[in-house]
């Protein structure tokens, strides 16, 4: 039997402080932590839900010395546009704090404490690079070098981001020090290390036994990295940047951001309720949730639950672990340093009010159990054609018309009125809240706001099929009940939507007058007035003959012109992008050739020449046909620079040929020779040219 717990625990993964947040993180993490905390705190449950922001690490450090700035300096900039963003696109949570504040770090230096003393780390002394004129360690990010894989000269000692490879500061091509541009040294280190492998009979127990209804891809992330053998994980860091870790012999050591950064939702809940955290924390009753994204699954499920399973003292381990995939845009991965993102703050400014639009369309294409695309197209088609004409319509249309036949009050009908087609009506409507509900329960987030939209669906087709608008002249008492039962409608959807879409949910509670005018967007306790959950499926409580208010517009028409505009910005990005990348590349010098000897450049019959006609080679986008007068003969070599250039540009231009290789027939064309390109600083191919005119035919070498 499942358990019944008395409180829910639920935490979002602590975003870093180091930019903005964009819709990825939104659908990953946020909105579906929101939508449930919100369906919780609409069934009266006990629910605090804590996040902050995570401002350690190495990155943060980085982005300070790149802009010339203090790390707290980045962290007060962001925590403070984070946390606005996140309010405004109504994510409620109870406590929004962050780790560099004093009672984290009290909290995190504690919890070091006590494993250090009762012996759960393992102390190891280790190589380590060290740059011996900042005289400091090195993290591995700090290390810059030439991958040996694709031959980036900026590639990290932990990873490539040009090629993707995962790397290590040993493998790189001269290694430098971010910081000084020196050589980095080795020198030993003492670290404290976390023994994971003497957890890994107990976490089998408790995840690979013990938790089998996670998440496929949770489960699975976790079976693969246990079977795969758990190894000790260093928890303290050589840095300046953190929570020192409290020991004498410990100068210049903080502890690591991933052993610091979970203890926060311990010490965020402290900050919230400093003498009731314990029961939150520490009890059987309370059932605690995270919310992450994937990237995050193995120390939210292995990392984490080994510090408090060695802490002990009673603390409880997460009940799930929902991970979420990952949200690309328009087919390509969100990124950061592509600026490939739609940034909170922009969408706020580019449609002002209409967070409930982006929640909606984050939840309804939530990568849940696979990476999955936003594009714009959809955005607007799911805004357009489900919130106006499904839900918004349906909501306009029963207002309306009450105002128009009844004033303005919940028309009254008799049991005895009820049609076939009403009582189908009355039977549909809680078979579908079922199904919300039983989705929600199931972290099935898409699912059930699809069954939100499918309760709006039915009402919209009850309106088409009953035709008030035909009936009330000649029989005013099938339109009362038509209305009444279509408010109820309105009622349940009001409830079922506001996990999803709370704005505009709160403005229909409004119309129906179901919530006391004071009660936030945002609540944090249980809910008043008739917006409970306990209510949905119901069709009688609106109370016949209660006022309603004017009907306002739920949604509105999002034209072409405002996502081609949306869609332009990205066009220029990747614009942007390309030419940087493309630049970028042209600076990369390729290493030196095997070695040659005199006699294999001989070989080769390298020559200035001239073109005298040019023309495009038809069906094809790269092709030139060149006649070329060699100073030996005149001959055509068929040339790919079409791109770069067109066939006026070349005719009169000398140029060098490589004369003696092998033709090579191309599109039917015998091509004799082959044309000396180089790429330009931005990428571009160009021929080389003699710098003096010079004979045809001349040698070079
Ligand atoms: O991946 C991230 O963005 C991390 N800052 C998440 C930390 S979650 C928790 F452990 F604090
Ligand atoms: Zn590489």
């Amino acid at each position: 039997m499942e358990k019944k717990f008395k409180r829910h625990l639920i935490t979002a993964a602590l975003p870093y402080a180091n930019g903005s947040v964009h819709i990825g993180h939104l659908a990953g993490v946020y909105v579906p932590s929101d939508i449930y905390v919100r369906y919780l705190r609409l069934k009266g449950e006990e629910v605090l839900y804590i996040c902050g922001s995570d401002e350690h690490g190495v990155p943060i450090t980085f982005k300070a010395k790149d802009l010339g700035c203090s790390p707290q300096e980045i962290v007060d900039k962001y925590h403070a546009i984070i946390k606005d963003s996140f309010n405004r696109f109504g994510i409620s949570f109870s406590i929004y704090s962050r780790t560099s504040s004093k009672i984290h770090e009290q909290t995190a230096s504690e919890f070091f404490e006590k494993l250090y003393k009762e012996g759960k780390f393992v102390e190891k002394e280790s190589e380590q690079f060290y740059d011996p004129v900042a005289q400091v360690f090195l993290a591995d990010r700090y290390i810059m070098g030439t991958c040996p894989k694709c031959g980036n000269d900026k590639a990290y000692g932990d990873q490539c981001e040009k090629c993707g490879s995962t790397l290590s500061p040993d493998e790189l091509i001269e290694p430098h020090s971010r910081l000084s541009g020196e050589k980095p040294l080795k020198k030993m280190t003492k670290h404290w290390y976390l023994p994971l492998d003497q957890y890994e009979g107990w976490l089998k127990e408790w995840i690979l036994d013990g938790h089998k209804e996670w998440k496929i891809n949770v489960y699975g992330q976790c079976k693969s990295w246990i079977d795969g053998g758990l190894k000790p994980r260093a928890v303290t860091r050589d840095l300046d940047w953190g929570v020192p870790v409290p020991l004498e012999d410990a100068k210049g050591k903080v502890l690591y951001v991933w052993f610091d950064a979970p203890i926060g939702y311990i010490s965020n809940t402290k900050e919230l309720l400093p003498n009731d955290w314990e029961k939150w924390w520490k009890s059987q009753d309370t059932r605690m949730i995270h919310f992450i994204g994937k990237d995050n699954i193995v120390f939210h499920c292995i990392v984490f639950p080994a510090m408090l399973k060695a802490y002990g003292d009673g603390y409880i381990l997460p009940e799930n672990v929902p991970a979420n995939e990952f949200l690309n845009l328009e087919g390509d991965k969100i990124s950061t340093s592509r600026n490939w993102a739609i940034w909170l703050e922009e969408y706020l400014a580019d449609f002002p009010g209409q967070q409930d639009v982006m929640r909606y369309v984050l939840c309804a294409n939530a990568p849940e159990t696979k990476d999955n695309d936003f594009t714009w197209k959809d955005f607007q088609a799911r805004n357009n054609s489900e919130l106006v004409a499904i839900y918004g319509n349906f909501v306009n249309r029963a207002l309306v018309l009450t105002h128009k036949y009844f004033g303005g009050k919940v028309p009254q009908y008799q049991e005895s009125d009820l049609t076939p087609t009403d009582k189908e009506l009355i039977a549909s409507i809680p078979q579908i809240t079922e199904k919300i509900q039983s989705n929600l329960d199931q972290f099935k987030f898409r699912d059930a706001v699809k069954e939100a939209m499918n309760l709006a669906r039915l009402g919209n087709k009850y309106l088409t099929d009953t035709e008030p608008w035909k009936v009330f002249k000649t029989d005013p008492k099938r339109v009362a009940v038509i209305l009444n039962l279509s408010l109820q409608l309105c009622a349940n959807l009001a409830i079922a939507f506001e996990p999803f879409c709370p704005f505009s949910s709160k403005k229909l509670q409004a119309m129906l007058n179901l919530a006391p005018k004071n009660d936030e967007v945002c609540p944090t306790s249980a809910p008043n007035g008739k917006v409970r959950w306990e209510n949905l499926g119901r069709i009688d409580f609106l109370e016949a003959d209660s006022p309603i208010n004017q009907a306002e517009l739920l949604f509105s028409k999002i034209e072409d012109d405002v996502i081609d505009a949306q869609l332009q910005k990205l066009a220029n990005t990747k614009k942007q992008n390309e030419e940087k990348e493309a630049q970028e590349a042209a600076k990369q010098v390729a290493p030196q050739k095997d070695e040659c000897t005199i006699e294999d450049f001989d070989k080769m019959d390298i020559r200035t020449a001239t073109v005298l006609a040019a023309e495009a080679v038809p069906k094809t986008a790269k092709l030139l046909r060149l006649t070329i007068d060699t100073g030996i003969d005149q001959r055509v070599i068929v040339s790919g620079i079409a791109e770069y250039y067109k066939p006026e540009d070349m005719v009169g231009k000398q140029i060098c040929i490589l004369a003696n290789l092998k033709p090579r027939t191309i599109r039917g064309i015998e091509s004799k020779g082959m044309i000396l390109m180089a790429k330009d600083q931005s990428g571009r191919m160009r021929f080389i040219t003699p710098q003096e005119v010079m004979v045809n035919g001349a040698q070079i070498g």
